[in-house]
């Protein structure tokens, strides 16, 4: 939510900062901008709407420096428009944010009172004019003693005018780093930005407070005292955040799925055909007398963790609650010590998911992240942290990182029904494998490409349509019918089957498109049944099943055939027909399928 960039080196600062930019797109596209010192004064050009319309302004009247910020924007307060936009300019800094200040309303009241004036709706103008209110020469201090004023998340970047060459970025509760060259260095909302010019990187903790020169990263508290950070190294290729010749990002990251599920699975398998984390510092006593596991999650990471639901209590027989981060931290929720919180989270960032997992430790539950960013929030406050190794994701609609989610919530699964006596060796071990051979099945479901876009004019023709399934089905209803909505904005809903005919039967009218999961062999003729009941009202169904299931061809006007495999583990398969569908409807639609609107990828603002 929110993309930072700060530059100071050798380059011109634009080209950095763009390129940062884009990459950083992800995060939130409404608008964007940037402040580069241009002969020693801070110049700002910025614009609503995408990085390309401030590349272009850009390149009709360059700033040519060598120090700068930049951003691109999710707006939460005030429209998406070019006074909105950041970053923010006062008298003697120009500031950048990523968060929401609470109390911007009482500071700008003072501020107001000493004459300031506020050309924006937005609570970033108020931090731009508190530091220059405080600002007596030295830009530390004047960051520090605004960050006592204010309430709320924030990921700062700032210049000032009296300090050339130099970025200055603060951190509460919203992501922030500090990339290191040669000759130059970075302020980043992450390592993604940069990977061009560096990987390597200190995260930032919350209260710290950092200052890049060309040469010298220095970072500090709160209180000014100097930090030191561990140097990390991302893992990540240029080629991986790039496109690689596809039309987009998420179908290079749709095919990218065998690759990303061999490699995290293989990782979690030892030589004896077993699952196991202990190559992740997991300690053995993680999971040893589990009695009770809570999984907190947002969107997509959140029905991986319905998946995991169902495998945990099939094969391990322990109790699994499974709650949207949202509304699990406002809940009160009942946490007992023994009980194990899982949060699973793609970025690591996603606030919700990060309050629910600091409410769970404070309560005195062991934690678990289950995360693919290296270094992350949620990665560094989990007690024990197991990273999927799906890459960069870029795309917002999330493909590859539920993959690797599932697959992972699996071997968890595996390991916690070994542990506590439900499965033996030799049935884990059977398991285990069948696990590893899904990367067939999703090379399979891949292939299926060209036909399910060939089918999709058929079925999906309506404003309104309905997604339908059982057990593990119905959790990847919900998630297809979520790739759908965002995609291709479809109204679309998700039901539990059996639940049609306690409501949302009485929306079905003639054409009514209604695809249903009947992966699970057995619950395939209940499902089947309910198709039935919609397509006698006059419902268009299509029907997404194992090539073996025997089915009635009244029940259904279009099939997609998966692979066999035991119920279990059709999960794979399915989710990748359904996000092909999802993808080739909005192509088709001609929707913006890599950044639809209002969404972004890294939600770090509740
Ligand atoms: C956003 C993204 C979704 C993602 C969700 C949770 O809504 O658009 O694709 O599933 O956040 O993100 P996380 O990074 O915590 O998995």
């Amino acid at each position: 939510m929110c993309g930072i960039v700060g530059y100071t080196g050798f380059r011109q600062a634009t080209e950095v900062l763009l390129t940062g930019l884009y990459n950083l797109e992800y995060r939130g596209y409404d608008s964007a901008g940037v402040s580069v010192f241009e002969d020693g004064v801070i110049q700002t050009v910025k614009t609503q709407g995408r990085i390309q319309k401030l590349a272009d302004k850009l390149a009709a009247a360059p700033l040519h420096g060598n120090c700068g910020i930049a951003h691109t924007r999710w707006a939460t307060h005030g429209v998406p428009s070019d006074v909105n936009a950041h970053p923010h300019c006062s008298e003697h800094v120009a500031l950048l944010h990523n968060g929401i200040i609470e109390n911007y309303l009482e500071i700008k009241e003072e501020l107001l009172a000493k004459g300031y004036q506020f050309v924006s709706q937005t609570d970033t103008e108020v931090a731009a004019h508190l530091i220059s209110s405080l600002y007596t020469g030295d830009p530390l201090e004047a960051i520090a003693k605004a960050l006592e004023r204010i309430e709320g998340s924030y990921a700062f970047a700032m210049v000032f005018q009296d300090h050339p060459n130099r970025v200055y970025g603060a951190r509460k509760d919203s992501p922030l780093i500090a990339a290191v060259g040669q000759g130059e260095n970075f302020i980043l909302s992450d390592i993604s930005a940069t990977l061009k010019y560096t990987k390597d990187f200190y995260v930032l903790d919350d209260g710290d407070i950092v200052e890049i020169s060309p040469e010298t990263i220095r970072i500090f508290n709160h209180q000014l005292q100097p930090v030191s950070h561990p140097l990390n190294t991302a893992h990540w290729n240029v080629e991986q955040a790039q496109k690689g010749g596809y039309d987009h990002f998420m179908l290079k990251e749709i095919f990218e799925q065998p690759e990303a599920f061999v490699k995290t699975v293989a990782r979690h398998i030892l030589p004896d055909g077993l699952p196991s984390f202990v190559r992740d510092n997991i300690p053995e006593d993680l999971f040893q007398g589990c009695r009770r596991i809570q999984i907190v999650a947002c969107g997509t990471a959140m029905y991986a963790g319905m998946v995991g639901k169902n495998l945990i209590e099939r094969f391990a027989r322990i109790p699994v609650s499974v709650d949207v981060a949202s509304e699990y931290r406002y809940n009160n929720p009942i946490i007992d010590k023994g009980d194990l919180v899982i949060a699973i989270s793609q970025s690591g960032e996603t606030a919700d998911t990060l309050a629910a997992l600091r409410l769970a430790k404070q309560q005195g539950a062991k934690t678990l992240g289950i995360v693919n960013v290296f270094g992350s929030t949620i990665a560094r406050e989990s007690d024990h942290v197991i990273y999927t190794l799906a890459g960069p994701e870029i795309a917002v609609a999330s493909t590859k990182a539920l993959t690797v989610q599932m697959a992972m919530l699996y071997l968890l699964a595996l390991c916690l029904g070994m542990e506590n006596g439900q499965l033996d060796r030799e049935r884990c071990r059977t398991l285990t494998a069948q696990l590893l051979d899904c990367q067939n099945h999703i090379q399979q479901a891949l292939s299926l490409a060209e036909p399910i876009s060939a089918i999709v004019p058929g079925i999906i023709d309506r404003e309104s349509l309905f997604f339908i399934g059982r057990g593990l089905d119905y959790a990847l209803a919900l998630e297809g019918s979520l790739k759908l909505k965002e995609l291709s904005y479809l109204h679309s809903e998700a039901y539990a089957a059996g639940e049609l005919k306690h409501g949302p039967i009485s929306l079905i009218t003639d054409g009514m498109p209604v695809i249903a999961l009947g992966t699970q062999q057995s619950v395939l003729p209940k499902t089947v049944s309910n198709m039935k009941e919609v397509k006698a009202r006059g419902a268009k169904t299509l029907l997404i099943c194992k090539k073996s299931a025997k089915v009635d061809t009244d029940a259904y006007d279009f099939r997609i055939d998966l692979p066999d495999c035991p119920d279990e583990f059709t999960p794979f398969a399915a989710i990748v027909a359904m996000q092909l569908l999802a993808y080739y409807k909005a192509v088709q639609s001609g929707c913006d399928v890599d950044k639809p609107r209002n969404l972004a990828k890294s939600v770090t603002v509740e």
